[in-house]
């Protein structure tokens, strides 16, 4: 009798910390909940969405660059157009990543690099480090950008 009366207090104690645990977890399991819903839903619109339909040639992407205000800023990753409008302030005239507007730029953002010459879809050579480092962006770009369209290939 005497030997499970200190268990019940504790089991009291404990239990209010084991519950925020739990809520802890739930809420983490509907975040990534969440995140899967909305990365099934850029995937869907990016596939299979009528606005996927557009189909722009690397010129034509080009003229996506930011240095006509009245359009939007394109940016290509993986055959992906991007529409980074929203970050104009990266990708606009004059900004630091300028260099990737209305231009296919996985390369250059496989290699960490701002060289003209790294600026286009050419994934030959590039480590596995990169490579990650490409899935890296697909998937923050993915999160943070809508897809409009495709670059013909
Ligand atoms: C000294 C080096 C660098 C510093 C201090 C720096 C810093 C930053 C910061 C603070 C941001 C904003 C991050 C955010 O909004 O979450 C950013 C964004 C970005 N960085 Fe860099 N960066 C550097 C070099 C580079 C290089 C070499 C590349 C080449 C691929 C690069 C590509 C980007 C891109 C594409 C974005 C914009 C992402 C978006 O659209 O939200 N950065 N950088």
């Amino acid at each position: 009798m005497d030997s499970h009366l200190p268990s019940e207090p504790r089991a009291f104690l404990l239990s209010p910390a084991l519950s925020a645990n739990a809520r802890f977890t739930i809420n983490k399991k509907e975040e990534q909940k969440e995140k899967k819903t909305s990365s099934l839903f850029l995937l869907f619109r990016s596939r299979a969405g009528p606005r996927s339909e557009m189909e722009l040639t690397a010129q034509q992407l080009r003229g996506f660059d930011g240095s006509d205000a009245s359009k939007p800023i394109y940016v290509a990753i993986r055959g992906a157009i991007y529409d980074v409008s929203s970050g104009k302030g990266f990708y606009g005239p004059g900004g630091p990543y300028a260099v990737f507007a209305g231009r296919e730029a996985s390369r250059a953002l496989a290699k960490m690099s701002k060289s003209e010459d790294d600026v286009c879809g050419d994934l030959d050579g590039l480590s596995d480090k990169e490579l990650g480092v490409l899935a890296d962006w697909e998937n923050k770009f993915q999160a943070k950008y809508p897809v409009v369209g495709r670059l013909a290939s």
